[in-house]
C-alpha cells in the first residue's frame, strides 16, 4: 500500500532541494542496494526537529550506513554528539567514511553490536532518540527512552505504519509488535505523539 497518494508524494519530492555530497551517494547505494533508509522527506524532517530544538546529543538506534544520522548532525552544533548503532561493523566502516566527507565525524559515534544493549548503557540525557531497528525489537525500546529523554525532546520512530501492513487480517510478528509499540506510545501520559503519514508512518513523540 502506498501511504502517500503518488501524486503528492512526486510533488513533494520534486519541491525538496537537490541533495549534496555524500547524501545524494548514500540515497543511490540504498537504490542500488534495496537498503532501506528514511529518504530525504524524513531526512529533511529530522534536521528541522533537531535544529527546531536546538538538539546537542542524540542517539539512534539501529543507524545502517549513517543515512538518516546524517540528516541529524548537520544540525548539531560544533560540540554536538550524535550516537549510532548497528549490529553490522560493515554499516559502521561505511558510516565513518561518509560523515567523514561531510565534515562531520567529530559530531558522531558508532557503536556495532545490539542497539538496545548499547543504549541501556547510555544514561542521557537526549534530545532526540531515533528509534528504527527491527520491529519485532520496538516494544522493548519504550521503557528505556522515558528516563534517557529530556523534557521537551523527541522520540521518532520510522515504519509505524508498516506499508499498511498494520491493517492486515493476518498479522506478521513485526506488524504486532509494531501495533503494541504505537498502541503503548499514545497511551503514555508522558508523550504527546503523531503519526506523520510520510514515506512508510513516522511517529513524533514529544516528551512532556
Ligand atoms: C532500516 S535500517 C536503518 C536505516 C537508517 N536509520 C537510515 O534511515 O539511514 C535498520 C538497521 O538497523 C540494524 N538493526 C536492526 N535491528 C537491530 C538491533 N536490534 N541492533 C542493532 N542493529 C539493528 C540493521 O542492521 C539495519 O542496518
Amino acid at each position: 500500500m502506498n501511504i502517500l497518494n503518488p501524486k503528492v508524494k512526486e510533488y513533494i519530492e520534486g519541491a525538496i532541494p537537490a541533495r549534496k555530497a555524500p547524501l545524494d551517494e548514500m540515497e543511490a547505494y540504498a537504490g542500488e542496494h534495496g537498503f532501506p533508509i528514511i529518504g530525504p522527506l524524513v531526512g529533511t524532517l529530522l534536521k528541522q526537529i533537531a535544529y527546531s530544538i536546538r538538539a546537542k546529543r542524540i542517539f539512534e538506534l539501529g543507524s545502517g550506513y549513517g543515512y538518516s544520522a546524517l540528516w541529524m548532525a548537520q544540525a548539531l552544533p560544533e560540540d554536538g554528539k550524535i550516537f549510532l548503532t548497528d549490529r553490522k561493523e560493515e554499516n559502521r566502516e561505511m558510516a565513518i567514511r561518509h560523515f567523514e566527507k561531510a565534515g562531520l565525524l567529530d559530531r558522531m559515534e558508532f557503536f556495532v553490536g545490539d542497539a538496545l544493549e548499547t543504549f541501556k548503557q547510555h544514561e542521557g540525557p537526549f534530545d532526540i532518540i531515533l528509534n528504527d531497528i527491527d520491529k519485532t525489537g520496538y516494544p522493548d525500546v519504550i521503557p528505556y527512552v522515558k528516563g534517557r529523554l529530556k523534557s521537551g525532546g523527541y522520540f521518532i520512530t520510522d515504519n509505524v505504519l508498516w506499508s499498511g501492513r498494520i491493517f492486515d487480517d493476518e498479522l506478521e510478528d513485526s506488524t504486532r509488535a509494531i501495533l503494541k509499540f504505537t498502541k503503548h506510545l499514545y497511551d503514555d501520559p508522558d508523550f504527546l505523539t503523531t503519526i506523520l503519514p510520510l514515506r512508510d508512518g513516522i511517529s513524533v513523540a514529544v516528551k512532556l
